[in-house]
């Protein structure tokens, strides 16, 4: 028989272990909803490469989580969602749910000053997405941009913690322009970024608002699979699979991003092998 499409579970993925601060989120949003993770741990990071690469690799990622037919796809990770083509998108035949847009319309909705911040890897913050889909949503909108590559390995790596002086060091390199510019609201644009949330909050002050893309691009899929009629309805908790191009580097490290040791439960598949 075959399965209702609300039954199907939900597709997410990330260039690796970021996109589980999305996951989270969904988990605790809908928690009867089956879900599936793909971490493409073998190539991370995706926002050091050329364009041409990052949507390469997407596409095999997309490919490989239509394959476990999933209702819909969430992409939880801002790098990819800078550089997708819509026309791609919707090409899908499922709905699929970003995380630039998402973040921005937070981002807009709680600035006071109009002033907002942008960090991300190299990749986000050249493609230019974040400054469009502000001005798109409000012209007025005065945007800081500041690619901050060298979060994503020191996140990796287990750098973070108000604690951890190299972090420390790192962010407050980062953000001083952020600070100069009198941003009242910043887009965490990567979703490796929440684990330094505590440094970034003591650099920049308790008063400037943190938006988290991978948090918003959860709650926008929770308020689309509702209007479509696709939440599922079952009453039981929902199971989640986890997929890894390198299933060791994801078991070593998810436990930091989802405070759940996942030893044993990641299955290891061949991700260049995905025709697109
Ligand atoms: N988590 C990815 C993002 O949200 C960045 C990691 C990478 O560079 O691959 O952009």
């Amino acid at each position: 028989m075959e399965q209702k499409r609300e039954d199907r579970p939900i597709g997410v993925f990330d260039s690796g272990l970021g996109g589980l601060t999305a996951l989270k989120e969904l988990r605790r949003l809908l928690p009867g909803e089956n879900l599936v993770y793909f971490g493409d741990t073998a190539r991370v990071p995706y926002g050091t490469r050329d364009r041409e690469t990052i949507l390469r690799y997407s596409k095999q990622d997309i490919r490989f989580l239509l394959g476990q037919n999933v209702k819909m796809i969430i992409c939880a990770c801002n790098t990819v969602s800078s550089a997708l083509p819509e026309e791609y998108r919707e090409s899908l035949g499922i709905p699929f749910v970003g995380v630039v847009e998402h973040a921005s319309r937070a981002a807009v909705r709680q600035t006071k000053n109009g002033k907002i911040g942008v960090i991300g890897t190299n990749a986000t913050i050249s493609s230019g997405a974040y400054e469009q889909a502000l001005k798109t949503i409000d012209s007025k909108i005065k945007v800081t941009v500041q690619a901050c590559p060298l979060f994503v390995p020191l996140v990796e790596n287990g750098y973070f913690g108000t604690c951890n002086r190299v972090a420390r060091l790192v962010a407050e390199e980062y953000l001083s322009p952020l600070k100069e510019a009198g941003v009242d609201t910043l887009i965490l644009g990567c979703t490796h970024y929440p684990l330094l949330q505590d440094v970034i909050t003591d650099i920049m002050g308790d008063a400037v608002i943190l938006v988290d893309s991978g948090k918003e691009g959860a709650r926008f899929a929770k308020s689309l699979l509702a209007g479509q009629g696709l939440l599922n309805p079952q009453l039981k908790r929902g199971n989640c699979r986890f997929y890894a191009s390198s299933a060791q580097d994801f078991e070593e490290n998810a436990g930091r991003f989802l405070g759940e040791n996942l030893s044993g439960q990641v299955e290891q598949i061949a991700i260049d092998s995905y025709e697109v």
